[in-house]
């Protein structure tokens, strides 16, 4: 369900310690998951999904928006990086970073099963450790609005647990989090991309964590 501003109000006056801190918190948490190597891993992603010059992204469920950072450095002054999550606290977060970092991202609360962009919007579409969080019955939805925001020949590349299966990924610190969904989140992942209409190109480990990835394209 989209969170209303209500709903952040009231929430944030019964808890707001706790809200902030979570999205701060966040940060950390996900340092630990890549071990360290979150920096490198965010390139890579943005590697895979070929983001470069001219580019206009969308990064749905962006978190704390660091992954659209890194994004909005690559594209120049012709592109453009917008990025959405239902969550207020994080999108606060994310705002205060790319001011902090001065860096033009336009980031706004919203839900990935009904994005506020016209059709044929963006070159590229991310979607990092974010299908996972969405109830079940969002994700076929929220599938067919990234497809309808993408311009014929954009690219969606969708991060997902799992798709990695050597000994010692049962320990990763990503799998403990999640358990038992950490094996088939990947699977689900193609399969997703292409009920709603979008063609694999590549899917396979990350190389970082215990994480897969999937890159498909509007045809
Ligand atoms: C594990 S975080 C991933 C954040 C970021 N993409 C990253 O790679 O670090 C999952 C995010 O999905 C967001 N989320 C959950 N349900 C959502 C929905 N229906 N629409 C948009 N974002 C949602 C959560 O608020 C959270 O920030």
């Amino acid at each position: 369900m989209k969170p209303t501003p209500q709903d952040h109000h009231s929430h944030h006056h019964k808890h707001p310690g706790v809200i902030l801190n979570w999205a701060r918190l966040y940060d950390m948490l996900v340092n630990v998951l890549f071990l360290g190597r979150e920096k490198a891993a965010r390139e890579h992603m943005l590697d895979l999904a070929k983001v470069g010059r001219n580019d206009k992204v969308l990064d749905v469920g962006c978190g704390t928006g660091t992954l659209a950072l890194a994004a909005v450095r690559r594209v120049g002054g012709s592109g453009a990086v917008s990025g959405i999550d239902a969550a207020p606290a994080m999108i606060k977060r994310a705002q205060r970073k790319a001011q902090r970092l001065k860096l033009p991202v336009s980031f706004q609360t919203a839900a990935a099963q009904e994005l506020p962009f016209a059709d044929a919007s963006f070159s590229v579409v991310l979607l990092t450790l974010a299908l996972h969080h969405l109830p079940d019955d969002n994700r076929a939805q929220a599938l067919r609005e990234i497809h309808r925001v993408l311009k014929p020949g954009g690219r969606l590349l969708i991060v997902e647990i799992g798709g990695n299966r050597r000994p010692g990924n049962e320990l990763a610190p990503v799998t403990l989090l999640h358990g038992r969904r950490a094996q088939s989140m990947l699977d689900e992942a193609v399969q997703r991309a292409n009920g709603a209409g979008l063609k694999t190109l590549a899917t396979g480990p990350l190389g970082y964590s215990a994480l897969g990835y999937v890159l498909a394209r509007k045809e």
